[in-house]
This record gives C-alpha cells, structure tokens and sequence, in this order.
C-alpha cells in the first residue's frame, strides 16, 4: 500500500524524504512525490513509476529547497496511476499539501458539494477533496482545520500535511491507517512504517486512531480531535538496520527463506519452559482453557493458510471446534459467538484493514481476541485483549515466507498447550511431539542446504509453465494452498489449489499434456487416497512433481520428479514442505527476471478494504 514520509529539522528535506521512501518500496508503489516548503512556497515534484523517476526528477531531491517536507508512494486506488493522480495534492492556491494512505469513501459526496462551492479538482482521486476540504474550513489555525474535516471524512486516513503559512510546522493525523512518529537529534519524522525513519532513529510513537500530531523541529504535540494535549510515551523499535537491509541476498524474499530457521526457533523457544509450553501473554488460566466451546481464526492471505493449519492441529490435538475465516467475509457475516470463544486475529503488518475490522467485531460481540502479530505496537497488537508476537523480525518481501513459517510455529504451540491443559494428550505423546517441535528449526535449514541446488534445477525446467495445480490432503491442503499463492503472486503463473479429492468434481478437465501439479504427500493416513488422484491426473498428460517425506516410495513410482523432506510427525510437515514450495516459486520467478520482492499490483501491508 502507500507509504508516507514526513520530515522536520535543520537538514534539507527532500534528499531524506527520498531515501525514507525508498526503504517504503516494498509496499508497493506505482507513483510517488514530494512536497517541501521553503519558507515562503510549497513546491511540488511528483510522477507515474518508480522512485528512481522521481530521484531523477528532483535531482536527488536537489531542486526542492526546504527544511519541512512530505513524500509519499502511491498504490492505486482511486484514479489510474499517472502523475496527476501522485500525491502529494495541493489547494488550488497552492499554500497546502497533503499526502495520504487510505480510503475516503464519502468522497464523492464531498467532492459535488465542494464544486457547487466552485472548488475546481485536477485528479481523480479520493485525496484531493482533503486538501479542498482544508482549504474550506482553514482560516489560519491548522489544528482547527485539522479537526474539522475529521467530522467530514468517512473511511480511512492516515495523513500529512503542510501549510505554507507555518513552515516550522509539520501535522499528521490517523484513523484506520498506520502512522508512527519519530524523534532525533537530526529532526522529527513521519511515517507510515519503522524502516523509513530507521536510519536516523529508533525513539517512536505510535499514533492511535483520531489522533492530530504537531511536528516542529524541537519536538512533538499530541492531540486528539476535541484538540485537548494528549501525553504520550515514546516506545524504541528494537530491531536495527541491518535487520532491514538485504544482507548480500540477491532478494528480501530469499533473506527471509533463510531467516527461517532463526525465526521459528526465536518464536520457539521463549515459550518452552522446564519442558513444557508455557505462553504467559495468553493470559488465560486453566480453566478458560478447559471452558473453550469454540475458536475462530481470522487472516487474510498467506495468515489464512497458517490459520487452516491452525484448525487442523488444534481440532485434532485438543478437540476444540475452531472456525478458519478469510477476514473480509468474516466481518460481514455475523457469525455466532458460543459463551466461551476465542477469537484468533493472525497478522503479519497487524495492520490489515480487513482483519482489523474482524478483530473489531469479534469484540463488539464480546468476544476474546488474541493477536498473532508480527509488527510489534501494530494496530492489531495494540487493539486484541492479548498479543503473541512471532518472532519473525523485520519482513520486507511482498511475499511472506519467515512470518508465514512462525505463524505455522503460534499455531502449533496453542494447539499442544491447549492439549495438555485440557488433558487430550498424556505426557509421553505430548513429550514426543515438543521433541519434534524443537526439531523444525535445524530441519528447515538442512532443507536449504541440502535441496536448493536441485530446487534451482527444476525451476529452470518449469519456467515456461503456463498453469499449475497443487494438490494434497488435510494439512497437506493447506500447504497446497500456500504454495500456489507463493507460486502466481511472484511469478506470475496461474496456479490453483485444490484438495486432491476435489479435482474430479471439475478441475480435472483442465488438465492435458504437460500441465504441471505439484502433489503434497506427507500425511501417512491420507497419502494413497492423494496418490490415486495424481495417478488420474498423470494418465491425462500431466507432469507430476511430488513432495513427501523420507521413507515413502509410493511418490516414486507415480511422479515424474520428487522432492523428499526429512519425516516428522504428520502435524509439522507442513513446515518443512512449504520450504521447498517456497523455493521453487522463488526460483522459478527469479528466473524468469521478476522483481519479485516488488510483484506487480501487490502490496506488503494491505491497509485499505
Ligand atoms: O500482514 P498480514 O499477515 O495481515 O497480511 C495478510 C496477507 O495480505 C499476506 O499474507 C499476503 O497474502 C502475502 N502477500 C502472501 O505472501
């Protein structure tokens, strides 16, 4: 989604503004621009494509003169990508300026009455009626303006914004969209996310929901919309720069599949205690355990599929009825709520907007949430009674791998946790599988080592695929799942995920010769059911490449390729098998010379509805 950038201090702006966007890239973008002030006018830079336009545009930001300034990275929404459509926008007289990520979804209605009014629009975009609607309520106090239009705008926003009369004075404010605020020596900052400010500092503070900020080059004031002072407290983002930076990896997203090992151990083993699983930020006694009727799981994406696995494991480990929801179907749905739920939020940004919303209604209905988040003092974070952070770090890839892994990671802890609690499993069981458990991270990494060489092999070979299937069973479902979203989000092939049983209810007539289906076969019970449907499949032309685990030697004799993964217990296979899926849609786009850290159309954090 969009990123913004805002800037106050004694350094010239633009140049900083530049390169704070540059670390928003990952977002996803289609357009960007910059407006600085010098002191007496606000002068606008702004164009359709890259950051590396804009950088050329501006002379590295040496044509913009000024000390206070706002950039911004636009993912379309309202209006076609094109330079007019950029933010930042300005007023008519051109004496304010405003970037925005989010929604205004009255818009339209804002729009008619500002025209009747005889304010004239250049774009077609939701953010010009902000800067209009300014320019209407602004009679020389900003905050005032500030808080006007908020009883004005419907949907979400997060906001910068500058005025020409008050060159020392930098404003934001937020509802629904991220925004964080930074403090240095160097100058005061706005962002929509950490990396962008990183470099200057790590002393932050999280901008809650209608909240206005006031930015000057000595510090910050915090308000809220009655414009009454707010005292806030500053939080210090942990991780550093390095932790952002590719490392000498060609891509972020193969940093991330490296990382792996490292975040699921970190995830891991804070919560393993004197051989036991103890999760402290639960916050639920053994009784709440034992009284759970019912769990939803909500996510989008990649968090969905971790969430599948979820159900899977928890239902067959500690019998508890648990729901999987895509978030955006979630929240309009009005699902029942049985005295004793838990409602599970599970996000890597912890700033979807959708499962925001679902998080929301799950408390509107008096429900328990607890967040499965990665971004700590997200949205999500900060909103759920309860937080269980996984351990992931900074994850800059469009396409998740390390978070997605930990997430697979929170959702096996609950499920053996809430087992022993509700006695499901006797020790010896529950002993065996912590043992495996603890076994995922060095696996994952003798995956890396010990299949890329090959993995880059068959990426070559399935370069030109135009279609793929991944089908498998239970667990091996959604794994299925996980790696087609991987495969078409970065490479661009169509590829669709099916449970094997289903393919004869229609699928199957898609395929024909040479059409490639990647079948999961790690769970024993269900491996000969999936095997004779890739045998359906193969005797209709199709080219089969099979993943299962050590010690199987049915998948040799029905696949033209197989991949093997060291042989745990069936409830974890799933994170050893998605490493490979991962790897052949990493390779398979990298060899196709995507900017895959980039995917067209993608954003990391999706933060509009
Ligand atoms: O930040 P979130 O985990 O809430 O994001 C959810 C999805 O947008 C995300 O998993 C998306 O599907 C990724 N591009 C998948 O690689």
């Amino acid at each position: 989604m969009c990123g913004i950038v805002g800037y106050i201090g004694c350094n010239q702006a633009a140049p900083i503004l530049l390169e704070g966007l540059t670390k928003l890239e990952y977002r996803g973008y289609d357009s960007a621009g910059l407006a600085v002030c010098d002191g007496t006018r606000i002068h606008v830079s702004k164009c359709k494509g890259r950051l590396k336009v804009l950088s050329e545009l501006t002379k590295g930001g040496e044509t913009l003169k000024g000390t206070l300034g706002i950039g911004h990275t636009r993912w379309a929404t309202h209006g076609a990508p094109s330079d007019t459509n950029s933010h930042p926008h300005y007023n008519t007289n051109e004496t304010i300026a405003v970037v925005h990520n989010g929604i205004i979804e009255n818009y339209n209605k804002i729009k008619s009455r500002l025209c009747e009014k005889g304010y004239r629009f250049q774009s077609e975009t939701d953010t010009e009626v902000i800067v209009q609607l300014l320019d209407r309520y602004y009679t020389g106090d900003p905050l005032a303006a500030i808080s006007k239009i908020m009883t004005k705008l419907e949907g979400s926003y997060a906001l910068g914004i500058i005025f020409k009369d008050y060159p020392d004075e930098l404003y934001a404010v937020r509802r629904d969209n991220p925004l964080i605020v930074g403090v240095s020596e160097e100058g005061n900052f706005i962002a929509s996310d950490v990396p962008a400010i990183l470099k200057y500092t790590r002393k932050v503070f999280y901008v809650e929901n209608g909240e206005i900020v006031r930015l000057t080059r000595e510090g910050t004031q915090f308000f809220n919309s009655d414009l009454e002072h707010l005292a806030k407290e500053a939080s210090i983002v942990e991780w550093d720069m390095a932790a952002a930076e590719k490392g000498g990896y060609e891509h972020f997203m193969l940093k991330e599949i490296y990382e792996q090992p490292k975040a699921v151990k970190d995830t891991l083993h804070p919560r393993i205690k004197d051989g036991k699983i103890v999760i402290d930020e639960l916050n639920m006694n053994e009784d709440d355990i034992r009284k759970l009727e019912k769990i939803f799981i909500v996510a989008c994406g990649s968090a969905y599929h971790a969430g599948m696995t979820g159900k899977y494991v928890i239902e067959d480990l500690a019998r508890i009825p648990v729901e999987v929801d895509l978030a955006s179907e979630f929240r309009y749905r009005n699902p029942i709520y049985p005295k004793n739920t838990l409602t599970i939020i599970i996000s890597q940004s912890g700033e979807t907007a959708d499962s925001l919303a679902a998080l929301r209604e799950a408390k509107k209905n008096n429900c328990r949430v607890l967040g499965i988040v990665n971004v700590v003092g997200s949205s999500i974070a900060r909103e759920a009674d309860n937080v269980m952070y996984t351990w992931a770090g900074p994850e800059i890839a469009v396409a998740t791998t390390k978070a997605y892994s930990t997430q697979l990671t929170a959702m096996y802890l609950l499920a053996l946790h809430f087992a022993w609690i509700r006695q499901t499993l006797d020790r010896d069981k529950y002993d065996a599988l912590l043992k495996e458990l603890l076994s995922i991270p060095g696996r994952i990494e003798d995956i890396i080592k010990k299949n890329t060489t090959e993995i880059q092999y068959i990426a070559s070979k399935f370069v030109a695929v135009r279609d793929c299937f991944f089908i498998g069973r239970g667990n091996d479902y959604s794994a299925a799942l996980e790696g087609s979203l991987k495969l078409k989000e970065i490479s661009y092939i169509h590829s669709e995920a099916y449970p094997a049983g289903e393919l004869k209810h229609g699928p199957i007539a898609l395929i024909e010769e040479g059409t490639l289906v990647i079948g999961l076969l790690t769970q024993e019970k269900l491996n000969k059911k999936t095997a004779s449907n890739i045998v359906e499949v193969k005797s209709r032309g199709a080219f089969i490449l099979s993943i299962t685990c050590e010690g199987d030697e049915e998948a040799d004799r029905i696949s033209d390729l197989v991949i093997k993964i060291p042989a745990v217990d069936r409830h974890f296979t799933i994170s050893l098998s998605v490493i490979i899926l991962q790897l052949i849609a990493y390779y398979i786009a990298a060899c196709k010379g995507i900017d895959l850290d980039k995917p067209r159309n993608l954003a990391k954090s999706v933060t509009v509805e």
